[in-house]
């Protein structure tokens, strides 16, 4: 009798642990999947890492495209956290003079030094459509 209690008891306290670590596992490879997939808005753009990335942005397709763009400030951006974070900026620099935005990717990974602009694309709207006024929208 006590035996057939006890493996009772034991069989209990077995499915409870399955169940806790079940739970905790799923959570935890629910919590992996928001970090590793979302974007999330960057609050803050004038912080100086922010700024740092857009302007790594700028200089690096300055070099990579020969072109003169100067750097005045991120517009908003968004983050994902990847083996190291993605930056997706608006920023707006000048282009001979004038003011344009930009779009531009870059993957940071502080720790291993690596940082790469992986996308600059020019977000000048088609003037000849009178969409001039859609950039600072
Ligand atoms: C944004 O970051 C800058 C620089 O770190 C700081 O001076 C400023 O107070 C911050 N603004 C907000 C709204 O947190
Ligand atoms: C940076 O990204 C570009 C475009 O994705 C790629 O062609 C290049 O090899 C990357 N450079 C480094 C150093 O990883």
């Amino acid at each position: 009798m006590a035996l057939k209690f006890n493996s009772i008891l034991g069989f209990l306290l077995a499915l409870v642990i399955a169940t806790v670590l079940f739970h905790v596992s799923a959570a935890h490879g629910g919590r992996r999947e928001v970090l590793a997939g979302s974007w999330s808005p960057i609050k803050n753009i004038t912080d100086p890492e922010v700024v740092e990335i857009g302007k790594f942005a700028v200089n690096e397709h300055n070099k990579e495209a020969k072109t003169k763009l100067e750097f005045e400030k991120i517009i908003k951006g968004e983050s994902q956290v990847i083996a190291g974070t993605n930056y997706r900026l608006v920023i707006a620099a000048k282009d001979g003079g004038e003011p344009h935005q930009y779009m531009a990717e870059v993957w940071d990974k502080p720790w291993e030094k690596y940082r790469n602009l992986t996308s600059f694309k020019d977000l000048r709207c088609n003037e000849e459509k009178g969409e001039q006024n859609c950039l600072f929208a």
